[in-house]
């Protein structure tokens, strides 16, 4: 039986100690979003389960082997999210987004799933902050996505980090890759694994980014798709070079990226990391330009990225990145007898008001009590209002750390004043 203290394999609770943590991430990554002029877009957590298998690929591992997918009641497919591309696209589509002037920007923060083995950095319930651009083929659109990823690598504080870019060109450079690749696999025919026999057939770009660990020796010497790109192609990977040399955005040109999800095209690319172990890819995206397209919509070139939230906060960890912590109590006030508890709420409000996090006894604590709780929760300062306090209207305002006291008036000034000595 299934315990149920316990949570499932492969999922993470962030308990209110740690989400400081996330809401400084998401913070970071809600004002660069918006200084690039994007706008958040919220999509169901699952949707058809067809959706994922024609956006994301029949032949990718996502749609073969990790999707989370289940019949509802009334007999429908549905699938929860793999990840937020495909629902994004659908969203832009039904609700007909071109209409508000094209490119259309959004930005969005996902949770997704993935029957995939965790390890470390490898989860069943991740979480994504991403974006997405439709309507545009220009490679100026290419190098701005680069630049805003780089922008939140940049204000997170990491290093270590590097880009890598590629194209994978256009269907029809990628028809002439394909069939170098069946040329240079099917000499190996015999030592793939099953799945690659079939992709073999099918997609065999998609070989190269399987996970065992013999195909992936063989996949080393494969053809390069760089050789087999077509004079555009190649040309918009030249320009969007040429744009992030020109915003000083530093690159490595990899010509073995080629991405696991089958609706790439042209310009790919991810940021990478050796300090968190072999799932050190922090953040991946692309060019889609045939998308929209294969959803039953009309073409518009679209392209975007997504990051993963747990892998980029152990990479903060494992670089001693400082998070600064703005939920800690500023001011825990103790009550003794009831006209204490009842003025405690009047100051509570002002302090609030303030923008400060202000707390009292809510559990029916003596002194002694609610001193002990006040020093756990890490408050800043404290007061002890009493018959006393309340009769003279005055009381003291003690630092936690240094001790040090402040009389002021329980009136209308309380917080202004209270607000000064922070
Ligand atoms: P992806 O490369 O599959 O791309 O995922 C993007 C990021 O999500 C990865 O770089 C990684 O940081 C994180 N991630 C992926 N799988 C896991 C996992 N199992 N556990 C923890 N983190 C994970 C996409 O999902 C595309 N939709 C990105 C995109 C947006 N391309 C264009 N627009």
């Amino acid at each position: 039986m299934a315990l149920i203290t316990k949570k499932i394999k492969g999922t993470e609770d962030v308990l209110p100690k740690q989400s400081y943590r996330w809401q400084f991430v998401e913070n970071i990554m809600r004002e660069e979003a918006r200084a690039y002029g994007f706008k958040e877009i919220r999509t169901p957590v699952f949707e058809h389960t067809e959706l994922f298998a024609r956006g994301v690929g029949q032949t990718t591992d996502v749609v073969q082997k990790e999707m989370y997918t289940f019949d509802t009641k009334g007999g429908e497919s549905v699938t929860l999210r793999p990840e937020g591309t495909a629902g994004a696209a659908r969203a832009v589509l039904e609700h007909s987004l071109e209409q508000d002037g094209l490119p259309i920007k959004a930005s969005y923060f996902v949770s997704c799933y993935r029957y995939e083995k965790p390890q470390a950095g490898r989860l069943r319930e991740f979480h994504q902050f991403g974006i997405e651009e439709y309507g545009t083929q220009a490679p100026a659109a290419d190098a701005e996505i680069i630049c805003l990823a780089q922008s939140v690598l940049d204000r997170l504080g990491l290093s270590q980090v590097h880009l890598e870019i590629n194209s994978i060109g256009c269907p029809e450079c990628r028809a002439r890759y394909n069939q170098a690749l069946k040329e240079y696999f099917t000499q190996y025919k015999d030592r793939l694994c099953p799945t690659c026999l079939t992709r073999l057939e099918k997609n065999p770009m998609r070989l190269l980014d399987c996970k065992s660990p013999e195909d992936k020796e063989i996949a080393k010497d494969a053809p390069k798709i760089t050789d087999y790109l077509c004079e555009e192609c190649e040309a918009h990977f030249t320009e969007v070079k040429k744009y992030l040399d020109a915003a000083g955005v530093e690159y490595t040109v990899n010509p073995t990226i080629v991405r696991g999800l089958d609706y790439y095209t042209k310009t790919v690319f991810e940021f990478v990391t050796d300090c968190i172990g072999a799932q050190g890819t922090v953040c991946g995206g692309g060019r889609y330009d045939g998308l929209i397209e294969e959803l039953g919509g009309k073409h518009m070139p679209s392209l975007g990225f997504a990051m993963g939230m747990e892998r980029l906060l152990m990479v903060m960890d494992a670089q001693k990145i400082e998070i600064p912590d703005n939920d800690k109590t500023a001011l825990y006030i103790a009550t003794m007898g009831d006209a204490a508890k009842v003025k405690a709420f009047e100051l509570l409000r002002q302090v609030r008001e303030c923008g400060l996090i202000a707390e009292t006894d809510v559990v029916g604590r003596g002194l002694r009590a609610q001193m002990k709780y006040a020093d756990k929760i890490g408050a800043k300062y404290s007061v002890v209002l009493g018959d006393n306090e309340i009769e003279e209207n005055k009381a003291r305002v003690k630092n936690m750390e240094t001790g040090e006291q402040t009389e002021l008036a329980l009136d209308e000034s309380f917080a202004d004043k209270f607000s000064v000595l922070q």
